[in-house]
């Protein structure tokens, strides 16, 4: 999956620190921290028909990373949506669109990576693309990378910061082996995330699916969660609750045996969509669990997506050469698709009308 240029995009307006210039004009200092050591956070953001879904939650997770790093100034939340409100406005902007929101430390009065160098910041990035979700939803093939994601005692993956070289360094060996994407390990072993989103197994089938996991019990024992009690990330906590889930399309009975999987958060973000997801098998009483989950659960899974705001859920149907399930788009990857469709078409913070 390469993406491709987007001829709506040729003359885009960027906005650096509230200037507006076209894309080709636009440019930061070489004395800012995101140049000299990738120094800074990000964000990306989907605009839906106006609305920007889980802004707040998006705005919150950016702030936290840029305190986390010890940022001199962060931009008061009211003063970023402003910002965002401006670009979309001088880009003529209200669906389809991906923003890539970028806070860096600032800029250097001499080159180096010591935050004291640092006189003028912060320095806040807006990139508006026309960009609808960005992967194929019949299904990615992805290969395991040789590169492990950091736990938290090596780099804290909760700092949603600009160091990808992790997720680049992986993207190259998918790219070498043909698949759409790497999926990458944490350094025990177990299943972190993709380059670039976040992983989810269902195991079993429904009512027709497999009598050994009508009981949805984790390895040490735990009963996998039903209804209505979502996970809770630290960033949640901080902006005000926008989205309301819709109601289940399917009967709860069709559900008995399937259990929706994805990793503990070891050594990956704490995802917006994937949090979403967690909270839409919460609302349906769709059986959930985050666990550590090892290559043998993913081969042997009826079906795996993956979630990220950039190409919201899509689902993964060979891994290593294996297989998921049938190799097909499967029914709960579908159902929770459509759910997810849902709350983006009515969810969200208006920033244009
Ligand atoms: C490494 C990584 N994993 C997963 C995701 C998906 O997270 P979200 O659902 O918050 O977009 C992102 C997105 O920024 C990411 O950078």
């Amino acid at each position: 999956m390469l993406q491709q240029f987007d001829e709506r995009n040729r003359d885009l307006i960027v906005n650096i620190n509230g200037q507006l210039t076209h894309r080709d004009q636009a440019g930061v200092s070489p004395f800012d921290s995101a140049v000299q050591g990738g120094d800074a956070v990000w964000e990306g953001l989907r605009l839906y028909d106006g609305r920007i879904f889980k802004l707040h939650e998006h705005l919150a997770r950016l702030r936290g990373s840029a305190k986390a790093l010890a940022f001199a100034e962060i931009p008061p939340r009211e003063q970023i949506i402003e910002e965002i409100r401006r670009t979309l406005d001088a880009n003529g902007m209200r669906d389809g669109v991906h923003i890539r929101l970028t806070l860096t430390r600032g800029v250097k009065y001499t080159s180096g990576m010591d935050p004291r160098l640092n006189t003028r910041g912060p320095t806040l990035i807006v990139l508006a693309e026309h960009k609808p979700p960005v992967y194929d939803k019949r299904g990615l093939t992805l290969i395991t990378s040789s590169v492990r994601r950091f736990p938290p005692d090596c780099l804290d993956p909760k700092i949603h910061h600009n160091n990808l070289l992790q997720s680049i360094l992986a993207k190259i060996e998918a790219n070498a082996a043909g698949a759409d994407d790497a999926l990458l390990l944490d350094t025990r072993g177990f299943v972190a995330e993709t380059n670039a989103t976040h992983v989810f197994l269902v195991r079993g089938r429904g009512a027709e699916g497999n009598s050994e996991l009508r009981i949805a019990k984790n390895e040490s024992g735990s009963q996998a969660q039903h209804g209505p009690q979502a996970p809770s990330p630290a960033w949640a906590e901080s902006g005000p609750q926008t989205e309301s889930g819709p109601q289940a399309p399917s009967p709860a009975s069709s559900q008995a045996g399937v259990v929706v999987l994805t990793p503990r958060l070891v050594a990956c973000p704490e995802g917006i969509t994937r949090a979403t997801v967690l909270e839409l098998c919460a609302t349906h009483g769709i059986a959930h669990d985050e666990r550590d989950l090892t290559l043998t659960d993913v081969y042997g899974a009826e079906e795996m997506f993956c979630t990220g705001t950039m190409g919201e859920l899509a689902a993964v149907t060979r891994v290593d050469g294996r297989l998921i399930g049938d190799g097909a788009l499967g029914s709960w990857t579908r159902r929770l698709s459509a759910l997810y469709a849902r709350l983006t078409a009515s969810g969200g913070v208006r920033v244009v009308d």
